[in-house]
């Protein structure tokens, strides 16, 4: 009798750490339904679990992690009226201990909580990104891509000898970002602070990104790249680290905090000495083009940032362009030889429109329905975050008679929703068709009366969509 009580009274202890707890408003509402165990963390294909989730318990379902509530996004009238309707409560960010609070110190515009900093911050970004400031890189963003593809035509001898694409579009996307945010390319990934940089962004993913990565962190690290971290790990995004789930985690030393707080000190070094390179052109009288940190040194004073502001801000708008913006290229790169009728029929556009004496420009987008319509199918098929950025709550919200409290991660299940068959057509094939006729932008498409008319929810949804939306 003793025993069991024993172990009725150990699970009963046991219970609010493995199973979930039933949060109700003031009028009995409770949180959307959800399985019953907390998680550590997601598996490989955390996307695959939410949709299934999503098929069991709704459009609108919760999943607790560790300590931390998240309630699922399915719908496109759901994810209207919480992100869009609702923004003033639902386009904040949790602190999560290893990205937000370690390594970006709520910084960087990504990792800031809803409010003044943010929208004093975002606000700067987006003045680099109007339409007539990309008029002004688009001379370079035309040579850069023409560069990928000489690039990848002579040395992949015109598609006779196999090439990996992943360096050409690292290098393309890099360039791209590098112009935007200090007025400079590189043809020399060697080049110490580039190089740095870039594996700066590795190590960013490996600490935010990876799954088991927090348990792997205990081991000494196998060889010198690997950090500890399982080779078989992958990227599962908001879903990886307990240590983000259990508070506890956190105020025990590991590795992965040191490598956080290492992560934080070397982006202030590296960005800042690029940050220096371009402070001292300008202090010499040199020219330098229009860029995100020549307007960051100009207005410092003005706009009240401190030298961790300017190190963070253009730290993360340099990665975050480049890891979407290659991927989507390389999955192109990818789709594009196993569907050759599409691939005839982009080149026969082509040819019309754009002719042979010269390479596509991005004037020639608006002539170039077909090549749109690929652009925007491949962001829907392989869009590069499966669960955008997680939004946060600012407010308790009751939503259809449930309960969704203060400090919940609201996550947009984007895998869920490009493959939805009531708003896709055979949603797993690969077919530009279906955006045959749609002429809009992704900007212009998210602001459509009608949101099962909007093309895809790649770049998220709300106030904190991607910035580099309105020149999609
Ligand atoms: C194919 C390319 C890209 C994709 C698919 C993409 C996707 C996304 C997504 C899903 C989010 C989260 C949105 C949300 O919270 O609802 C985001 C945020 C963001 N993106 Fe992108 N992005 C791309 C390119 C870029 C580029 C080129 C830049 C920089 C010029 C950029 C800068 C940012 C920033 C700073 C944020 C944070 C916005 C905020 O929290 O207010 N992205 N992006």
């Amino acid at each position: 009798m003793l025993a069991i009580a024993t172990v009725v009274l150990g699970l009963w202890s046991l219970s609010p750490v493995v199973l979930r707890k039933v949060i109700t408003d003031a009028n009995g509402n409770q949180v959307p339904p959800g399985p019953n165990l907390r998680y550590m963390f997601l598996q490989k294909y955390p996307e695959r679990a939410l949709r299934s989730w999503a098929a069991k318990y709704g459009h609108l379902f919760s999943i607790w992690m560790g300590t931390q509530l998240f309630v699922v996004i399915s719908d496109p009238r759901v994810a209207r009226d919480l992100l869009v309707t609702n923004g003033a409560v639902f386009s904040s960010r949790k602190r999560y201990f290893m990205k937000n609070q370690t390594i970006l110190t709520g910084r960087a515009i990504t990792a800031s909580e809803y409010g003044e900093m943010w929208r004093h911050h975002r606000k700067l970004a987006m003045q680099l990104l109007t339409p007539k400031a990309i008029e002004g890189y688009a001379q370079s963003l035309n040579y850069e891509a023409h560069i990928l593809i000489r690039t990848l035509i002579d040395d992949g001898r015109s598609g006779t000898i196999p090439v990996n694409p992943h360096h050409y579009a690292g290098r393309y996307a890099l360039n791209n970002m590098l112009l935007i945010s200090f007025g400079i390319r590189t043809d020399n990934i060697e080049d110490p602070l580039i190089a740095r940089a870039l594996h700066l962004a590795m190590e960013f993913m490996d600490l935010t990104g990876k799954q088991l990565c927090w348990l792997y962190s205990f081991l000494p690290p196998s060889d010198p790249d690997s950090h500890g971290c399982a080779k078989l790990t992958r990227c599962t995004g908001p879903w990886s680290n307990p240590i983000d789930f259990f508070e506890p985690l956190q105020w025990i030393p590991s590795n992965m905090c040191t490598r956080g707080r290492k992560l934080h000190q070397d982006l202030i070094e590296v960005y800042g000495a690029m940050i220096l390179r371009v402070k001292a052109k300008l202090d010499a009288g040199e020219f330098m083009p229009d860029c995100l940190v020549k307007t960051l040194i100009q207005d410092q004073e003005k706009e009240n940032l401190d030298w961790e502001d300017l190190c963070m801000l253009s730290a993360v708008f340099t990665l975050g362009g480049v890891h979407s913006t290659s991927g989507i290229i390389q999955w192109f790169l990818a789709l594009i030889p196993s569907h050759t009728e599409i691939a005839h029929r982009a080149q026969e556009e082509l040819d019309r429109v754009v002719g042979h004496d010269r390479l596509p420009t991005a004037e020639d987008e608006p002539n170039l329905p077909y090549v749109r319509a690929i652009i925007k199918e491949v962001q829907r098929v392989h869009a590069p975050f499966w669960m955008a950025t997680p939004h946060c709550t600012s407010e308790d919200f009751t939503y259809e008679g449930q309960f969704i409290p203060k400090g919940t991660v609201v996550v947009l299940n984007c895998y869920t929703l490009h493959h939805n068959s009531d708003r896709y057509e055979n949603p797993w094939k690969f077919n530009p068709d279906r955006y045959l006729g749609d002429e809009l932008s992704c900007v212009e498409s998210a602001k459509l009366p009608d949101v099962m008319e909007r093309d895809h929810w790649a770049f998220g949804a709300g106030r904190r969509t991607s910035l580099n939306h309105g020149d999609s």
